[in-house]
């Protein structure tokens, strides 16, 4: 039995059954939070901001390990031993994200085996924009710069929230962040800066990873299904269209004043406002993507699984490495 009345099925540790909160001990938890205190593994909390968080910090520890691989393949062929070498660390680094994230949702009482299994089957989401292939190495450095960008405007926001082993994971996973979008930075402006097909190839790669980009953070505000209760618990410490209208405020400069343009002819902002104006991105197309429709859904968990069969047997030494002297030596 966890503190918010969960009780678990083990050893999966899946909710079997909710208990309603108890009036008094909510109303002090909300108080707790609203005072600005972390909650901690062993608090007691609401059943909804268990499941909430959960879900959220299940769906970006998948992130990390499934965005590892579009850049991934692109180790071998980076070009020169400097940005090979920086690609490893990065790769390393995301994959190093996936295991505090995993270890920081487990203190909620999901086992890591049952989110693995829930990412396989396709139950659980993971980030819309590593369902997309990095068709050259100028995409590398659209993800590393833009998208490293997008994930730090988000983490940084809620690294101060209120779930003390989320918000301790995002502060060290944005420090690792920070160098990496240095790095993707970097190579963006290499491109940008270079010969006329350099050029070219960056700018292809930036009108192929636009939308995606727009749509990573998340839908808008006004058909946002979590984010007033999230935000209410501060686990998410600003909206969808905040985060998106910090990013653009941030990054849109960077890339016109390298004479690079973005395929969207409405976008401005709004001096008066202060808010970025641009066109609605396909909506649609966010839905079919972040439902397994997108043009590498299929590939993402085919190698997840394969990764997962192959390191099966090594998982198994390490939980018990008496019988490790039965299994073959690779
Ligand atoms: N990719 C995939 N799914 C997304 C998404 C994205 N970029 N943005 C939103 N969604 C999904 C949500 O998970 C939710 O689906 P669900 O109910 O089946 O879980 C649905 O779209 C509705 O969105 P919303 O109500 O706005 O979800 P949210 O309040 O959880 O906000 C995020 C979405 C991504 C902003 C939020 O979950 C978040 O900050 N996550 C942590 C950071 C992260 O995962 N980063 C990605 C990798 S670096």
């Amino acid at each position: 039995m966890y503190g918010g009345g969960y009780i678990f099925d083990e050893p999966n540790k899946r909710p079997m059954q909710d208990t309603i909160d108890d009036p008094v001990k909510l109303a002090e938890f909300e108080q707790r939070i609203a005072d600005g205190h972390k909650i901690e593994p062993g608090d007691w909390m609401p059943n909804d901001y268990r499941k909430q968080l959960i879900r959220m910090i299940e769906q970006h520890a998948h992130s990390e390990i499934i965005g590892a691989l579009p850049e991934g393949t692109w180790i071998t062929r980076a070009p020169g031993f400097k940005r090979k070498l920086a690609l490893i660390a990065k790769v390393q680094d995301e994959i190093g994200h996936g295991q505090l994230l995993y270890n920081a949702a487990q203190t909620l009482g999901k086992s890591r085996e049952a989110m693995i299994n829930d990412l396989l089957s396709g139950k659980s989401k993971y980030s819309n924009v590593f369902n997309y292939p990095a068709e050259t190495w100028a995409d590398v450095t659209v993800i590393g710069f833009l998208i490293d960008a997008a994930a730090i405007v988000n983490q940084v926001a809620n690294a101060k929230g209120s779930y003390g082993p989320y918000c301790r994971a995002l502060e060290r996973i944005c420090y690792e962040e920070s160098f990496h979008l240095k790095q993707g930075h970097d190579a963006f402006i290499e491109l940008a800066t270079g010969t006329p097909m350099q050029r070219q190839m960056v700018q292809d790669a930036l009108n192929r990873w636009w939308q995606p980009i727009m749509h990573f953070f998340g839908p808008p505000d006004k058909t946002s299904v979590h984010s007033e209760k999230l935000m209410k618990w501060k686990v998410k410490m600003a909206s969808n269209d905040d985060m998106r209208n910090q990013f653009l405020d941030a990054y849109v400069p960077k890339i016109w004043e390298l004479g690079l343009t973005l395929p969207d002819e409405n976008l401005k902002k709004d001096e008066a406002t202060g808010k970025w104006l641009f066109s609605d991105p396909d909506w649609d197309l966010f839905m079919k993507v972040i439902n397994g429709g997108g043009p590498c859904n299929a590939e993402r968990l085919q190698v997840r699984k394969w990764a997962e069969e192959s390191g099966r047997w090594i998982r198994k030494a390490l939980m018990n490495p008496n019988a490790a002297r039965s299994f073959p030596v690779a």
